[in-house]
């Protein structure tokens, strides 16, 4: 018994299940998603062998749809970037499989290294490039999943030039 409460509980816990949570039916919380992804990105086996690098244009993959997200795998050749975009009304959790990318917002640019992790709310604007000598691979769950990407015009600090049209949907 805890002293400091009066409360117990009487009796087996699974016998009232109106007092459980149901199950969910997919990952909720900012948390639960970067879970996802890091569980994913631990199971090599099940992205390893679908990953394809494309020099002409960016190569990507639906890895998984579900209600409320999606995931995606990206491959990056050494200078490929998604241009400056935003990602509609989904949030999204970016997890590096592979490799190094460079991450360019208004506030600044930061390397992310294998098992990094960014997570972004509605309204995030940000470019990615591999600036590095190496492909990289990298995860992306939207959720909800992506159903726009607008590009922006306006460049980040050192931002080298690109063409939309070789852009892929997803970064
Ligand atoms: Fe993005």
């Amino acid at each position: 018994m805890n002293s400091d409460s009066d409360l117990q509980i009487a009796g087996d816990i699974l016998e009232v299940p109106h007092l459980l949570q149901p199950p969910r039916e997919h990952p909720v919380t900012v948390a639960e998603f970067a879970g996802l992804a890091r569980a994913i990105a631990a199971d090599r086996a099940q992205w390893a062998p679908l990953v394809q690098y494309d020099a002409t244009s960016r190569w990507y993959h639906r890895l998984r749809t579900a209600p409320g997200y999606e995931v995606w795998l990206l491959s990056w050749v050494p200078g490929q970037s998604s241009g400056l975009h935003g990602h509609g009304r989904s949030s999204g959790v970016l997890t590096l499989l592979e490799g190094e990318l460079t991450e360019r917002t208004q506030r600044g640019t930061r390397t992310l290294a294998a098992g990094a992790q960014r997570v972004f709310a509605p309204g995030y604007v940000h470019e990615v490039v591999n600036d590095s000598l190496e492909p990289a691979v990298s995860l992306h769950v939207y959720y909800p999943g992506l159903t726009e990407m607008p590009m922006h015009t306006a460049r980040c600090e050192a931002h080298a030039p690109q063409d939309p049209a070789r852009d892929a949907l997803t970064a």
